[in-house]
């Protein structure tokens, strides 16, 4: 029975990250997607509540995969859920570059860690969550890009003027 969980800030959830969080629940028995909460950084669009949400909507029918957030280390956090492996996704070199040397620390600090990599569909290999948003705060349409959950957030977000 093999836990494992897919960590990201998911600000917000994308087609690339639904992509892997398919792809990873037919590997995996049990699969967290455990959303990051670090009330110290408001670069975020979305809070927590907000991308917790999407998440769950979009997942809410795939056998296996469960929502979660946390704070802290994922070292630690995957130690309190009794989780032993990391999934990632792999877009580029330039991805792999920053994922390598989380891997190596992240099993420095708990040695039970395995990070898994997952390379990115084609299709999605160029799309981040830092562009969708760019790309929906001048109105342009990201439907191809997100899935509706998102969409609908995004629209929301931007029809207010506070947040443009
Ligand atoms: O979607 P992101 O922002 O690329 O995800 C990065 C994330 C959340 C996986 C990474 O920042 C993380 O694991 N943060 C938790 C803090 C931590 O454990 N830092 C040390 C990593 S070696």
């Amino acid at each position: 029975m093999i836990h494992a969980v897919y960590p990201g800030s998911f600000d917000p959830l994308h087609n690339g990250h639904l992509d892997i969080i398919r792809r990873a629940s037919r590997i995996y028995d049990r699969l967290t997607v455990a959303v990051l909460h670090n009330p110290l950084k408001d670069r975020y669009l979305f809070d927590i509540d907000e991308r917790v949400a999407i998440v769950n909507e979009v997942v809410k029918n795939l056998r296996g995969v469960e929502v979660d957030s946390f704070h802290g280390l994922l070292a630690d956090y995957m130690r309190d859920i009794e989780a032993t492996v990391i999934v990632k996704g792999l877009r580029a070199i330039s991805d792999f570059e920053v994922e390598l040397q989380m891997a190596h620390l992240n099993r420095q600090l708990n040695a039970e860690l395995e990070t898994t990599f997952i390379m990115t569909a084609t299709r999605w290999s160029y799309v981040s969550s830092t562009r969708v948003k760019e790309i929906a705060r001048f109105g342009a349409n990201v439907s191809k890009l997100v899935p509706a959950a998102t969409e609908r957030r995004l629209r929301a977000c931007f029809a207010d003027p506070e947040q443009g």
